[in-house]
């Protein structure tokens, strides 16, 4: 399949998987924000017995919601679900891991100037961390979880960090990342079906007096329903960390890795206890405020000594010889017509066929290539010390003398 192709069917699951995506959390976010908001019935002065009811504005009309158990009335029809949203997203997602990753080839995979794994090996391993993750979760939720279950949360944090280090260790980061969301993913859309949906179809026979609910599954439903809200802002930033080389690329990759999931969750949680705790402004400003400060000096501070100034050569370098690096390393991916087309065209539409093009992005090539050692992506081209050390010379008087 030639790049373009592969393009379009990445660019569909994408959309898809957005769109999804969107709806799944945006439906979660209002069902969590609705069940806080409730106003109770002895507030509102009714007869009837609802839980709770709510009024609403929005496109052109006011909403009124009433949340019950039905106790004895009806089943109302057509009753609504909301399943789908779930498992397309999970779907869309899965399709995403090969077309980008598993087709991809193993620059996608691994890093070559770091790992000796092979394609197959790598995304093996990539599969196998998402299996092993969900699997304990469910082990835990179901084995420990009913009579501790604080110890079952901390053996599942135990096991995902161990993970997270691990994964970071073998797989390049940025396949890192992604399977680590891909793990949380599945877990959320794994507690969807396994046990959210079984439990809601216990609630429909039991309203409709066809059998009791299941105490155990609706209190489990109850827990990991809590958990996938904690797990939405976790996720989508690691969805989203692919944008991000100086964090996926960073030499303490994990760790980021794991305060950006804490800070989402933390954040999660100080939205969650907003209605019962008035201070909840300044702690959230607070707790962003320190997270991003964290992710900072880790960053700054964590940074490699820059690797390629240890390599032989000072002074500044030539243009020509970090052009001829360039050439050799960079531009079979970034041209006008590329020769590697496994991204479609040049890749950002970043292109080095002319000295201008070159000069022009000096600060995001020496970035890119000499800081972050991000590119060439998993370095499928092979470049060495000596040449990112080229390239060194050369952008840092470019980046200096503007
Ligand atoms: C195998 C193909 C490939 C090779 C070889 C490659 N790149 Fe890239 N490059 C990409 C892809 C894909 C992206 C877009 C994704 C991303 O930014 O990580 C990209 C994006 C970029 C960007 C734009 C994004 C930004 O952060 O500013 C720059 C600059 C860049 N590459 C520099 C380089 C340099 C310098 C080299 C050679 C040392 C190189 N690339 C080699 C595939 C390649």
């Amino acid at each position: 399949m030639s790049g373009n192709t592969i393009e379009l069917f990445d660019l569909l699951a994408r959309w898809v998987h957005v769109i999804a995506g969107i709806m799944w959390i945006g439906n979660s976010l209002l069902f969590n924000w609705l069940d806080r908001s409730l106003v109770s019935p002895r507030t509102h002065g009714q007869t009837k017995r609802p839980l709770g009811t709510i009024w609403l504005l929005h496109s052109g009309g006011f909403y009124y919601v009433e949340k019950t158990l039905l106790e004895g009335e009806d089943m109302p029809a057509p009753l609504h679900w909301f399943k789908w949203q779930a498992y397309t997203t999970w779907l869309s997602g899965v399709a995403l891991l090969f077309i980008v990753y598993y087709a991809g080839g193993r620059a996608s995979m691994v890093d070559s100037s770091a790992g000796t794994l092979t394609h197959v090996t790598a995304s093996l391993i990539g599969i196998s961390a998402i299996l092993g993750g969900w699997i304990l979760y469910e082990l835990a939720q179901r084995v420990i979880a009913p009579r501790a279950p604080v110890v079952a949360s901390i053996i599942w944090i135990g096991g995902f960090v161990a993970i997270a280090i691990a994964l970071t260790h073998v797989l390049s980061g940025r396949a890192a990342f992604i399977h680590l969301g891909a793990m949380m993913a599945t877990i959320m859309a794994g507690n969807v079906f396994w046990t959210i949906v079984p439990s809601q179809r216990a609630l429909v026979a039991s309203a409709s007096g066809s059998s009791g609910a299941d105490p155990a599954i609706s209190a489990r439903a109850k827990r990991v329903s809590i958990h996938n809200n904690y797990f939405t802002f976790p996720v989508i930033v690691l969805m989203v960390s692919n944008h991000f080389p100086g964090i996926y690329g960073h030499r303490l990759n994990w760790l980021l890795l794991l305060v950006l999931v804490a800070g989402g969750a933390g954040v999660r949680h100080v939205l969650n206890i907003r209605w019962t705790f008035p201070q909840w402004k300044p702690v959230l400003g607070a707790f962003i405020g320190s997270t991003m400060l964290l992710l900072w000096a880790i960053m700054i501070f964590g940074a490699s000594t820059s690797a390629a100034s240890a390599v032989a050569g000072t002074g500044p370098g030539s243009f020509e010889d970090a052009r001829h690096v360039i050439d050799r390393r960079c531009a079979v991916c970034h041209s006008e017509r590329p020769t590697d087309m496994s991204f479609g065209g040049a890749p950002a539409g970043v292109m080095f066929d002319t000295p201008e093009q070159i000069m022009a992005h000096a600060a995001r090539i020496r970035e890119r290539a000499v800081i972050q050692r991000t590119m060439p992506p998993g370095n499928k081209t092979n470049i060495d010390e000596a040449e990112r050390s080229i390239l060194d010379r050369w952008s840092g008087g470019q980046v200096n003398s503007h």
